[in-house]
């Protein structure tokens, strides 16, 4: 065996973890294996003490310090989960942690280290900046620098986790799935995988647009990345160190990058078998081993995802389940285009037939054609090619919005606003009953001369369907009109004199 090699596996044999670090379950994902037709296991880093695995490397790092160093007090620079490993095992070890994170650090990940003891200072946009400060602090105070990759001690420690994963899964293992920010955990890993099972492939998982590993693993040596994607914060690095570099390149099979909406996807596949939410960067093993299955064609495989991490702000859940369904492709988001006729929405709305509405957004603007944006459940990416194809039929235009990021990020909230064309309109808030068919229900019970001029509706998830719709009916109608509100059924409430609606859609 290659000596560094060697030196690597006896580091992870020796390395000292459970002091702070718990061995974590290796744990079969059921849904997502039958999903998959593979057998999948998820790895629960999620579960450690500090909810990442990267208490585990800080240890075995500081563990090792002498009393002397540790007298000294440690320092570090990270966006969140490497500062909490620090923190919780500089309590352990009763010496000072210096913590200097960016400022976009998640509060989340800064109040978790804060209640460790640990000393937060916020600095620079990015982990590289904050980077720099520590080392300038560092040398006014002379703390030790605990980094968070660049170290064999800390590869060490994060190498435990492929130790364990071994002993937990004594049979074939086809590949194991693991994110890569600076490479430590992948470095660590890989390293005792390749000594003792040399067979299982490692496959390396990036963000599109944050993937200095992979970047150096093309250009033969570490590259600076003049900027980085922070979705995944935990994974937000520029530049990978030297030997993470090296091990990387020498020992990893392959690598997959993934993008934001494939990682909401594996945060809501986590979510589904272990009830349980995790961050980006700690559902990136997941999605990117999708991807893997998908482009490899695996079957009847073992399949093994480290899920590295789960502090995750509770705000960006929303964002989160705005983009989970299109990540996994099983929401389609189509621009249709109709004829400004009576009569041609509900034509519209009869060629969606049964479908799971997940999103209708309609504004009358001229004489000719109207766009609407509908959002659509489906099984899989074929089926908005079936439903492109019906609409065709019935001479509606779609456009496929699903890759567009204008769509999902801005559009699909700003479809509406004030119309030359809204004579006579009355605006009304319904509550519809979040089941199929309630909204053709409405649709055939109106009158053939009122028209629907706004329509606006979300799945949020709510019990019931918030529906916003504006309706043209003539002044002599209007006894008329009131008679079919009351015999709908469905909750609502009058707009029309609402002064906003006169600010944005009159
Ligand atoms: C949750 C999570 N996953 C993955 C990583 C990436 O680890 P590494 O920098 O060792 O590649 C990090 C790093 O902080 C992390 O916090």
């Amino acid at each position: 065996m290659d000596k560094r090699l060697l030196d690597y596996l006896q580091r992870i044999l020796n390395a000292r973890v459970y002091d702070v670090a718990i061995e974590t379950p290796l744990e079969i994902a059921e849904k997502l294996s039958g999903r998959l037709e593979n057998r999948v296991w998820l790895k629960r880093e999620d579960t450690q003490p500090v909810h990442s695995f990267k208490l585990r490397g800080a240890y075995n790092k500081m563990v090792h310090l002498s009393p002397s160093e540790l007298a000294r007090g440690v320092i570090c620079a990270s966006a969140g989960n490497h500062a909490q490993g620090v923190a919780l095992s500089a309590r352990h070890l009763g010496c000072q942690a210096v913590v200097v994170m960016p400022v976009t650090t998640p509060e989340l990940k800064s109040d978790a280290v804060r209640a460790l003891g640990g000393q937060v200072v916020l600095y620079g946009d990015s982990y590289s900046d904050a980077y720099e400060h520590a080392l300038t602090l560092q040398k006014q105070s002379d703390f030790v620098f605990v980094h968070p990759f660049d170290d064999p001690d800390v590869i060490a420690g994060q190498g435990t986790v492929g130790m364990e994963i071994l002993r937990q899964h004594q049979h074939p293992i086809h590949a194991v799935f693991v994110a890569i920010g600076g490479g430590g955990l992948i470095s660590g890993v890989a390293a005792y995988i390749k000594a003792v099972r040399p067979e299982i492939k490692v496959v390396g998982v990036q963000m599109i647009d944050s993937d200095a590993m992979l970047q150096a693993v093309r250009a033969g040596n570490p590259v600076p990345l003049s900027d980085v994607g922070l979705f995944s914060d935990g994974t937000a690095v520029k530049r990978v160190s030297d030997e993470t570099f090296r091990l990387t390149q020498e020992l990893v099979d392959d690598f997959v990058t993934v993008d934001t909406d494939a990682v909401c996807a594996a945060i809501k596949d986590a979510f589904e078998d272990t009830r349980s939410i995790l961050e980006p960067a700690g559902a990136m093993g997941i999605a990117g081993m999708k991807q893997y299955v998908s482009q490899h064609h695996l079957r009847g495989e073992e399949l093994v995802a480290i899920t590295c991490g789960a502090n995750m702000n509770f705000d960006r859940l929303r964002f989160v389940a705005e983009r989970a369904e299109v990540g996994d492709q099983r929401e389609a988001l189509f621009a249709v285009t109709i004829p400004e006729t009576r009569g041609s929405f509900k034509r519209l709305c009869e060629t969606i037939g049964g479908r799971n509405v997940t999103e209708f957004s309609y504004r009358i603007s001229d004489h000719r054609e109207a766009q609407v944006l509908v959002g659509l459940a489906i099984a899989d990416r074929g089926e908005a090619a079936t439903i492109r194809d019906a609409l065709a039929q019935q001479r509606f235009a779609a456009l496929d919005l699903v890759d567009d990021d204008l769509s999902k990020e801005h559009l699909r909230y700003m479809v509406g606003g004030r119309s030359p064309r809204s004579e006579n309109e009355r605006l009304y808030r319904f509550e519809f009953p979040e089941r199929p068919g309630a909204l053709m229900r409405f649709l055939s019970r109106m009158h053939p001369d009122w028209n629907i001029s706004l329509f606006h509706y979300r799945n949020q998830g709510a019990d019931y369907g918030r529906i916003l719709v504006g309706i043209q009916v003539p002044n002599d109608d209007l006894p008329v009109f009131d008679n079919f509100l009351a015999s709908l059924g469905y909750p609502y409430v009058d707009e029309t004199e609402n002064p906003v609606y006169h600010l944005f859609l009159r």
